[in-house]
């Protein structure tokens, strides 16, 4: 057959074929993923110390035997895709092999710290997956996001209107920020020295605690929508302060913004970032401190850059907002009237940046 003016031959389209197919289908991966956290193979393999064969998986799992083959190719694919591993038994059992877990499913652990499974609980609610079904009506329509094609409403209004999904959003978010437990200490010289900070659309307040702990003479402020915060515990040196970040915020040596700013457009982030410019001292030490996403396609690795470009997606559909090269910051800083900022690439798929006067 020729095809495109007989350039491509069988083989090419056959290739063509299967890169087709494997992103037609990859949805299956992150909702094979979401099962295992759902059936809490994570913890099950966890808590049985030593490698388990898939029948005891099966009978831990208490899934009827008729379900073996299924919970294998479940278990295989998952172990291609780096969520398991496989290992010999012991020596009684021969060559027989069992299941282990890998640093990325050690993540997804309920019961340990830091525990990533309610992100799946968030992501994987088919209130987030709507927006995605109406991403071409969506272009074709006049709404601000398709979040609000899908359900009438932005998203911060629909989580005011919708407490369970309000939960399981914050839950999910939380579980992220509690991975910044793990490099805190690393990070004195980017908060020690501070008076006082107020962490900006931060949520139930995780990050906001990890820090006041970490800094015990630092006065923390959380300050987010009202139905975010209100009744949230105080503690020693951390309250809660609801509002509309677009109207003012309470004053302190250092804004912070973790995963925020890149909810919004860049004309929002300047309109944001002024109020910052005035609730920062604009000397001795006042800054902005932001952990978020910075694209960098040319030093990333592929598999990297496609996960933050996926993000950039989720982000336009979710809340009209994007991800950023360091020249698209760099335009909003100083759009904001900054002079200065530094980026340091600690947390994975995101970097610590701060901005400064
Ligand atoms: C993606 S979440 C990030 C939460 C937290 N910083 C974290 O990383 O875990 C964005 C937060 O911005 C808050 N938010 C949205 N609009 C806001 C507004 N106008 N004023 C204050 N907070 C707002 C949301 O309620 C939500 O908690």
């Amino acid at each position: 057959m020729d095809l495109h003016n007989g350039q491509l031959g069988a083989r090419e389209l056959f290739q063509a074929q299967s890169h087709i197919y494997k992103h037609a289908f990859s949805f299956a991966n992150s909702m094979s993923l979401n099962c295992a956290v759902q059936l809490g193979i994570p913890d099950i393999i966890h808590n049985h110390k030593k490698p388990i064969s898939l029948p005891d998986l099966v009978s831990s799992l208490q899934l009827p035997p008729s379900k073996i083959n299924a919970l294998h190719r479940l278990m295989s694919l998952l172990t291609h895709l780096g969520f398991f591993a496989t290992t010999k038994l012991d020596p009684n059992h021969g060559d027989q092999e069992g299941y282990v877990l890998t640093p990325s499913s050690r993540l997804l652990i309920k019961s340990e710290l830091p525990n990533l499974s309610p992100v799946f609980q968030m992501v994987a609610d088919p209130v987030l997956l709507a927006p995605l079904q109406f991403f071409g009506d969506w272009l074709r329509g006049n709404e601000e996001t398709a979040f609000e094609t899908a359900h009438g409403v932005g998203i911060w209004e629909f989580c005011d209107k919708n407490p369970k999904f309000n939960n399981l959003f914050n839950e999910g978010m939380a579980s992220d920020s509690r991975m910044m437990s793990l490099v805190i200490r690393d990070c004195e010289a980017v908060f020690g020295g501070l008076n006082s900070l107020v962490d900006v659309g931060g949520g139930t307040g995780i990050f906001a605690q990890i820090i006041s702990e970490a800094f015990p003479s630092m006065k923390c402020t959380v300050f987010d929508l009202p139905h975010v915060v209100k009744n949230l515990p105080e503690g020693k040196n951390l309250n809660y302060v609801g509002g509309d970040m677009f109207q003012s915020f309470p004053s302190a040596d250092a804004i912070f913004f973790k995963c925020v700013l890149h909810n919004w457009s860049d004309e929002d982030c300047v309109k944001i970032l002024k109020i910052c410019r005035e609730a920062i001292p604009s000397k001795e030490g006042g800054k902005v401190i932001i952990i978020d996403i910075v694209v960098d396609r040319n030093r990333d690795e592929h598999d990297i850059t496609e996960a933050k470009l996926v993000s950039d997606i989720f982000m336009m559909l979710l809340a009209a907002g994007r991800e950023r090269s360091e020249k698209e910051w760099e335009k909003i800083f100083l759009e904001a009237g900054f002079s200065l900022y530094k980026i340091t690439p600690i947390f994975g798929l995101r970097s610590l940046i701060e901005v400064y006067p």
